[in-house]
């Protein structure tokens, strides 16, 4: 049986102050996250050059953006871009106090590079999330360095759920391949969607249906896997009559060359992009 997502735990009572360091796509999507699961905006602090208008509203009930004056934080989440990563750093060191988690989404910034530009000894948390963070169901894998405690691993994990599943990796070198996997996995759906649309209409569909149909049916078949507690090839096999349709078109997409090789060759190609970016 496939595993299902844990219910997010509340985070009424996570310890603060928590602080955010850019609130692009990824952090808002986090934020948003913390505050929908009980975070009290007065335990956050972001730092971010362009705030939003959703920010400095929350500025208004206690969320301090950008002070004037650090202060020691239980957790820093940091999510600006790797490039931006050494200055924004440096930045943060005042933030940092002995118990400290700091905790990474930045693609392929390791968890030795984090370490060299933190203060020394601080617990490093590395996370992969993926961009249905956004609307709550990502899928992020962890990594963390020896200094992370127990308690600190279930903290990172309370922060990492309320954007979706979360599971946690010992061997940092499977942070590559997960990138290859579910880092980049939406934009191998979305083509699905595109290249569905376009067989479509190379089939005599007019565009717009041809269009929707493939919209349609990526998301609604994700939705059925997402409810399901069969794994896909069962689901699969569900749908296809010996000698009917499914079965054709299936013959195809699983014969030689097919959508299983050449999967497998772009998540390899992935990784190993993953790898090199990670030097
Ligand atoms: N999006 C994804 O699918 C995805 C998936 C997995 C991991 N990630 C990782 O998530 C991180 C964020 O990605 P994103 O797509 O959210 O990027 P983004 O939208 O560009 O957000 C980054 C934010 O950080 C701000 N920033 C830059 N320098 C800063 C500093 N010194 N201090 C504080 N804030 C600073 C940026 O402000 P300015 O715009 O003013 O520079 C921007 O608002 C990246 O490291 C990426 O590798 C993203």
């Amino acid at each position: 049986m496939a595993a299902r997502p844990k219910k997010p735990r509340s985070l009424a009572s996570f310890p603060g102050p928590l602080v955010l360091v850019g609130a692009g796509k990824m952090g808002q999507a986090m934020l948003e996250g913390w505050l929908a699961h009980g975070l009290a905006p007065r335990k956050l602090v972001v730092l971010e050059p362009q705030p939003a208008r959703t920010l400095k509203a929350l500025a208004r009930r206690g969320l301090r953006l950008n002070p004037a004056k650090p202060l020691p934080a239980a957790t820093i989440v940091i999510a600006v871009k790797p490039q931006d990563a050494p200055k924004a750093l440096l930045a943060l060191h005042p933030y940092v106090g002995k118990p400290t988690l700091a905790l990474s989404i930045m693609a392929g910034r390791t968890l030795g590079f984090l370490e060299q530009a933190l203060p020394q000894g601080v617990a490093v948390v590395r996370a992969m999330p993926n961009t249905p963070a956004a609307i709550g169901r990502g899928i992020t894998v962890a990594t963390g360095n020896a200094r992370v405690t127990a308690r600190q691993r279930g903290q990172a994990s309370d922060l990492l759920a309320a954007i979706g599943s979360v599971e946690w990796v010992d061997d940092e070198a499977l942070i590559d391949p997960v990138t290859a996997v579910s880092g980049s996995g939406p934009a191998y759906v979305f083509l699905l969607a595109e290249a569905m649309a376009e067989a479509g209409i190379a089939a005599g569909l007019p565009a717009d249906i041809a269009a929707r149909l493939a919209r349609e049916t990526v998301a609604g078949a994700g939705e059925l896997l997402h409810r399901s507690d069969l794994d896909p090839a069962t689901l699969r096999q569900n749908v296809t009559s010996p000698g009917g349709t499914t079965a054709a078109a299936l013959e195809v997409l699983m014969g030689p060359g097919g959508f299983k090789e050449l999967l497998t060759r772009a998540v390899a190609a992935a990784s190993r992009r993953s790898r090199e970016l990670a030097g």
